[in-house]
């Protein structure tokens, strides 16, 4: 543990908190009629799909044909917040649709289901985590995307796993004493590359969290040819083995760009169908979930992105179910701490924001 990195406590969410992995089994013939009709009201409703890379291929192909979003959770904010659509259908998890409606209030944002929940999200609820806040006033709250809209009105800034080494830098660069929630892994990769001072909660994510260093060891002993790729949600022992760490996009971009013919991917295999779209010729290898201390919750699979799929997007565009919506006094805080990271990563880095942490 590094001299100036405090954990704080522990938070381990109940089973009956983790749901089980389900996907919804369509032939290609309902899969089609399904398209068609949700096509039909996307137009009539002035509806575009959010859609985040874990969901299911059907919808991320359908967002694509559709003229809507498949990206990191960076830019399905960014995208909602240019859209001019009236209404956004944020395939993806609770936060996401709760950021779509924190940045455009007057828009509706709709969600396929609203159980879509994210372990890390559960796991830093607002009271306790605003109690250590007020603990230690003298700390800049810097939080992660997955977090509840409250979380985030509690905090100065959020940031994603594309973007939070670089505002750590900025604000270790100010001397700033760092609160960071809820990701521990996440945390102490961040704390690690830039050696800032941070307070980090103790929460994780239940898919990365499986990933095992000593597996993913043996496997690279078999394919030394193989690139490691690797999100920063994953365990310090399968980030110390990544060729590249980096957020969803960026694991894309790494896939695509790198001159390598096999990669091996830690990260919610999802995100395989964008990889297959973009380099059919290149192998793609999971990383190791099961070994020692396995559980297989998920099975590199979230179970909270799995609960959207076609039936219930077109049930929700029938009967305008699963509405988000943020009171008014929570949306005016957290937008703070989300507008914050947008102006500081369109203007990369600091711009604007001297006297601003
Ligand atoms: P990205 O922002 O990298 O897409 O991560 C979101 C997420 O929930 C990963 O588990
Ligand atoms: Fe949350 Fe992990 Fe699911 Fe991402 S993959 S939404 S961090 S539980």
């Amino acid at each position: 543990m590094n001299s100036e990195t405090t954990y704080l406590r522990s938070y381990t969410l109940k089973k009956e908190q983790i749901p089980p992995v389900i996907s919804e089994d369509i032939d290609d013939y309902e899969r089609e009629s399904l398209k068609k009709k949700i096509k039909e009201l996307l137009d009539q409703q002035e509806a575009v799909i959010v859609s985040h890379y874990y969901t299911d291929s059907d919808l991320q192909i359908l967002a694509d044909e559709t003229g809507g979003c498949v990206s990191d959770s960076l830019d399905m904010a960014r995208f909602g917040n240019q859209s001019s659509a009236k209404t956004l259908i944020v395939c993806g998890v609770r936060f996401m649709g709760e950021t779509a409606k924190i940045l455009n209030p007057e828009k509706r944002i709709l969600m396929p289901d609203m159980d879509a929940n994210c372990s890390l999200d559960l796991g830093c609820p607002e009271d306790e985590f605003s109690k250590f806040c007020d603990e230690n006033p003298e700390h800049v709250v810097v939080v992660y995307a997955n977090t509840s809209a409250a979380v985030k009105a509690r905090a100065d800034w959020m940031v994603t796993s594309g973007s939070a080494v670089d505002v750590i830098n900025y604000l270790k660069k100010k001397n700033k004493k760092i609160i960071w929630a809820p990701d521990k892994y996440l945390g102490e990769y961040v704390q690690k590359k830039s050696g800032a001072e941070m307070l980090i909660w103790q929460g994780s994510c239940i898919v990365h969290e499986e990933f095992k260093g000593k597996e993913l060891a043996s496997l690279r002993k078999n394919h030394p040819d193989a690139k490691v790729l690797v999100h920063p949600e994953s365990p310090s022992s399968v980030i110390e083995q990544a060729d590249m760490v980096g957020s969803t996009t960026e694991i894309i971009k790494a896939f695509g760009d790198m001159n390598a013919k096999k990669f091996i991917v830690a990260t919610d295999k999802g995100i395989f169908h964008k990889m297959k779209e973009l380099a059919n010729n290149k192998i793609i290898m999971e990383a190791p979930t099961a070994g020692k201390g396995a559980t297989c919750t998920s099975c590199a699979h979230c179970p909270w992105m799995a609960m959207n799929s076609l039936k219930k997007l077109l049930h929700v565009l029938k009967t305008g179910e699963n509405e988000i919506f943020v009171e008014d006094q929570i949306i005016s805080s957290a937008k703070n701490s989300i507008e914050k990271l947008l102006k500081f990563t369109s203007n990369n880095q600091s711009i604007g924001l001297a006297n601003d942490a």
